[in-house]
């Protein structure tokens, strides 16, 4: 196959640069990009015998610019070994970037990728957005000669095609391939729609599956569609977040809509609308399903909004991958936990059952900041319950990460601080709990530039990007009256 020189000159940075980046100025068990940029994940798929990983990636510099699409592949979703880019904007149809796309493995073996290209027609003063194909071996991809195979032409009326993007591509058992692309009308409210298609290289449009109706912020990107215990999650993923009844959401926000969808008619009728993630660094998520039948949610553990506070140029990466999550559906929520093969990784086991917490304490052996901590916190008597409870982990002298429970308001208040030369950044937000019991269970899994929270079970999670320095370890708890303690840690190794 010959390559362009875009991507000849993308692999060959990458190859000749990352080096320069040691394995320890990295995250634990937390993808981060070959070098440079990173922001949403893409093309998500299990493809001769690994999980392939693409990304959203700028291998030039630690910015968004030029959307290129780096990749890597892993057997435990957790190690994984960088490939050289796979695609580098080096097309007419997307002179100005290969946006975000997915990625299936049709019969004929090979691994098919959809991506949005994005270019500007001479003398206009704004990018179109159209959807392509790239076909590969796992390692090279080309590009295929009709290109684009859906553009403005393939839009219902009224739909934009400068906001046309994202597509999230699948096999539907009878064979036939659908996918979803994001797109907005007019005024700027977002609009997913399904094509459909017998080859994956011409499509025909098949209905708008769901319409923002002014209430969950404007444009809606990455969707991903799926179907969980016989019912159907629509995952969008949008930047100026302000949902209506998502009381925690101020910037970039993750939500899902679940319910049925009408194959016959190619109608969703939404059930239940609810945010994915509750902390601020969670966006753009995709899924796979996994050999053994998981269905496995990976997103950018970064926030648009923060992304100038968040960088050090003394990394030459910036971005990072959440953990991957399976997903199931309890109560009609959906519930996440982090992936199984993370607990191949336990080591060094400490546990303490019902300790009495009361002040501040400290207990021998908890602390570490690439762990996996399990908390079971309750009252000492229900007459009498405490007003907080708080963990502060990821503590040095001067800064820590610090969540806080508030059994009889049902909320988690989050902060963190840490020091930036002379600069002290504080950082704060609530999370209000759909479980108004006053006992709490929550796993904590850390890592040295991130914390994810796995609430009651996965019924919530929170994430946030850690600023402060990634050898800050210690971890002590206080209650302001008497909490009853079980906690379990583990360091991952
Ligand atoms: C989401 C997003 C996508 C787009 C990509 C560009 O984070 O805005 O809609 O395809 O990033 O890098």
């Amino acid at each position: 196959m010959i390559i362009s020189k875009k991507l000849f000159d993308a692999r060959n940075y990458e190859k000749n640069n990352a080096n320069k980046i040691l394995p320890q100025q990295r995250p634990a068990f937390h993808f981060t990009p070959y070098i440079g940029w990173m922001n949403d994940p893409n093309g998500f798929s299990f493809y001769n015998n690994k999980y392939h990983l693409f990304y959203q990636y700028n291998p030039y510099d630690t910015k968004w610019d030029s959307m290129h699409w780096g990749h890597a592949v892993s057997s435990d979703l957790l190690h994984w070994e960088y490939l050289p880019a796979a695609l580098a904007p080096d097309m007419e149809y997307d002179l100005n970037g290969c946006f975000s796309g997915s990625s299936i493995e049709p019969p004929n073996g090979h691994h098919l990728l959809m991506y949005t290209g994005v270019y500007r027609e001479p003398g206009k003063n704004k990018d179109f957005q159209a959807q392509c194909i790239a076909t590969g071996n796992g390692i090279d991809y080309e590009k295929y000669d009709g290109n684009p195979v859906l553009s403005a032409v393939d839009l219902p009326k009224g739909m934009s095609f400068y906001d046309f993007r994202d597509p999230k591509i699948w096999r539907d058992v009878d064979g036939k391939y659908k996918c979803v692309v994001a797109t907005c009308n007019k005024f700027g409210n977002g609009a997913i729609l399904l094509y459909e298609s017998l080859d994956a290289f011409k499509w025909t449009f098949c209905n708008v599956l769901a319409k923002n109706k002014n209430r969950f912020s404007k444009m809606w990107e990455c969707p991903d569609f799926f179907e969980i215990e016989g019912k159907n999650i629509l995952i969008l993923s949008s930047q100026n977040m302000s949902a209506d009844g998502f009381k925690h959401f101020e910037k970039c926000g993750v939500f899902c809509i679940i319910g049925e969808y009408i194959k016959s008619d190619n109608r969703f009728l939404a059930e239940n609308k609810l945010p994915v993630d509750y902390g601020k660094d969670f966006y753009a998520p995709q899924t796979t399903v996994t050999p053994d039948g998981r269905r496995v949610m990976i997103g950018w553990l970064q926030n648009w909004s923060n992304v100038s506070d968040y960088r050090s140029d003394e990394n030459k990466w910036f971005g990072e991958m959440s953990l991957p999550r399976e997903l199931s559906l309890k109560d009609g929520k959906l519930f996440q936990k982090p992936i199984s093969e993370l607990e191949k990784y336990r080591q060094e086991k400490v546990q303490y059952k019902n300790r009495i917490i009361s002040g501040d304490v400290s207990l021998k052996g908890v602390n570490g900041r690439i762990i996996d901590l399990e908390l079971l916190i309750k009252p000492s008597s229900e007459k009498n319950i405490y007003n907080n409870f708080t963990i502060k982990f990821a503590c040095s002298d001067n800064s820590y990460a610090m969540l806080t429970f508030y059994p009889k308001k049902s909320f988690l208040k989050y902060k963190m601080v840490c020091q930036t030369g002379k600069k002290i950044k504080t950082d704060e937000q609530k999370c209000y709990l759909i479980s108004k019991e006053i006992m709490l269970k929550l796993r904590i899994i850390l890592d040295k530039y991130s914390a994810e929270v796995f609430i009651n079970d996965g019924e919530q999670v929170f994430s946030s990007v850690l600023l402060n320095e990634p050898n800050a370890d210690k971890i002590s708890f206080s209650c302001d009256g008497e909490a009853v303690l079980d906690v379990t840690k583990y360091t991952l190794g």
